[in-house]
């Protein structure tokens, strides 16, 4: 594996393999000591030409805790505002020996065109409206660890609604691509306005009614509503993208016992999701995010150790 770009690159083997060394590094967030050797004397750059929290730090954590060193470099501070394009910022880091970049831009497909720029690995942390495949990996390694704890078994035939701003969402294309290939069954929920341009090629069943499904999904995943992204009225009004697409204190009533509640972060609460939904026990809310360390190492582990 050179680069990770998107899921539909990675071979089945690919996959299991790095949820398998996924589950084994995920014992190192219990450790005193979160340290392991394998990644000494390599080097990772975070690029981030776009905002974030939890995907830009847990890639930081992963590195750190294998011992490389990792530096962030984000478009606000740097020569990107100075009018530096996207190819020089690139072949700069790349000049100075760096072994694995690791990027997030607002352009569909830039992170596949980067690669063939530089020497060092790139990993897509997020390219525009296409992918995001490091959170599709730490969603099923969350879903995972969740029912091997709870003896459900692995996500052969579950069922996952992935339901809100399908059309800009990275997180949905990479998360249909890969429950897919684990046998899970995926159903879209979402206005027709919110739909992405050509999702019934997708092979997945999608529906307007978020009621029809809720009570039947062993994951109800909620996406945000990405205002940034939106130009124009998707929906009449937030009160009545509630009463027909968020995941009230109602709807929550009608979710099976076992069933549990993900959103990739960062949530709108009072909006795609209720606060008493996303503080519910059944919510996987904050084990996504402990999986989003362990997928990271384990992606930074394939990529770069020996
Ligand atoms: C997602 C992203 O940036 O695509 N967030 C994340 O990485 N945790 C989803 C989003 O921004 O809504």
């Amino acid at each position: 594996m050179k680069h990770l770009l998107s899921i539909t690159d990675l071979s089945t083997d690919e996959i299991h393999s790095i949820l398998h060394l996924a589950g084994r590094m995920h014992q190192l967030q219990e450790a005193r000591v979160k340290k392991l050797p394998y990644l000494k004397g390599r080097t990772v750059v975070n690029l981030f030409f776009e905002d974030s929290t939890r995907t830009r730090s847990s890639f930081e954590l992963a590195a750190k805790w294998l011992s490389a060193d990792a530096i962030n470099v984000s478009a606000r501070g740097s020569s990107v505002s100075k009018g530096e394009s996207m190819r020089d910022t690139l072949m700069t880091l790349d000049a100075m020996g760096v072994d694995a970049i690791v990027m997030r831009h607002p352009g569909s497909g830039s992170v596949a065109q980067a690669a063939g720029w530089v020497r060092a690995c790139m990993v897509n942390a997020g390219d525009g409206t296409h992918e995001h495949p490091t959170q599709a990996l730490l969603d099923a390694h969350a879903m995972l660890t969740h029912f091997t704890r709870t003896k459900l078994g692995t996500l052969e035939g579950k069922l996952v609604s992935i339901t809100g701003d399908l059309l800009h969402s990275r997180v949905v294309r990479s998360n249909v691509a890969l429950l897919s290939r684990l046998g899970a069954r995926v159903v879209l929920v979402a206005p027709h306005t919110l739909l992405p341009p050509g999702v019934e090629t997708w092979g997945v069943q999608v529906t307007p009614d978020l009621d029809e499904v809720i009570s039947d999904v062993d994951v109800a995943m909620m996406l945000r509503v990405q205002r940034e992204r939106m130009h124009g009225g998707f929906f009449p009004s937030e009160r009545e993208y509630v009463a027909a697409y968020g995941l009230t204190a109602s709807r929550l009533t009608r979710l099976r016992p076992t069933a549990v509640i993900a959103h990739p972060g960062p949530m709108n609460r009072g909006l795609e999701i209720s606060s008493t939904a996303a503080d519910d026990p059944r919510s996987i809310v904050l084990d996504q995010v402990s999986s989003g360390v362990a997928v990271r190492m384990s992606v930074l582990h394939h990529l770069l150790a020996d």
